[in-house]
């Protein structure tokens, strides 16, 4: 009687703890977390900061050098994304937070992650026949 009454306490105790555990890396979660993109000024943004000049109108890629990545739906998250733009290796050139804030660079991801990607050899009929 006593150790059933004493579980089904600390059933309710642990509960309780995830719970809290699980508000509080939520809460975390939320701190940390960019602002959202607006697509429509990033579209603006990555043409008037040169960004298409090297990865393409359509976020496809190009050369400079050599081979520039496409960018177009865009896997690298947000966070990363930013980090990557303020201190770029090799050929491109670094946007610091004075010339391209994080609200700057979240939009600009979000007009990337609109864009859809190179599309499957398979939706194109004339090469599956
Ligand atoms: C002068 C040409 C040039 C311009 C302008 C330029 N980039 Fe780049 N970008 C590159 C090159 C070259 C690389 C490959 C970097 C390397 O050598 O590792 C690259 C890489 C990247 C990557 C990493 C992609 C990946 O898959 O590794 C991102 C993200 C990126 N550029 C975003 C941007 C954004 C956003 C802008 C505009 C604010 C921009 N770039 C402007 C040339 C350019």
């Amino acid at each position: 009687m006593f150790s059933q009454l004493a579980s089904t306490w600390m059933r309710g105790v642990m509960i309780a703890a995830v719970a809290a555990m699980m508000g509080s890396f939520a809460a975390a979660r939320a701190d940390e977390a960019p602002p959202p993109g607006d697509p429509v000024n990033g579209k603006r943004l990555y043409v008037a900061d040169g960004c298409f000049e090297c990865h393409g109108r359509a976020g496809q890629g190009g050369n400079f050098n050599y081979q520039t990545p496409a960018l177009a739906n865009i896997a690298l998250p947000v966070e990363s994304f930013i980090s990557f733009l303020r201190e770029a290796p090799n050929d491109m050139p670094s946007f610091s937070a004075e010339v391209l804030s994080d609200q700057d660079a979240a939009d600009i991801h979000a007009f990337l992650s609109s864009l859809p990607g190179p599309k499957s050899p398979k939706d194109f009929p004339l090469l599956n026949q």
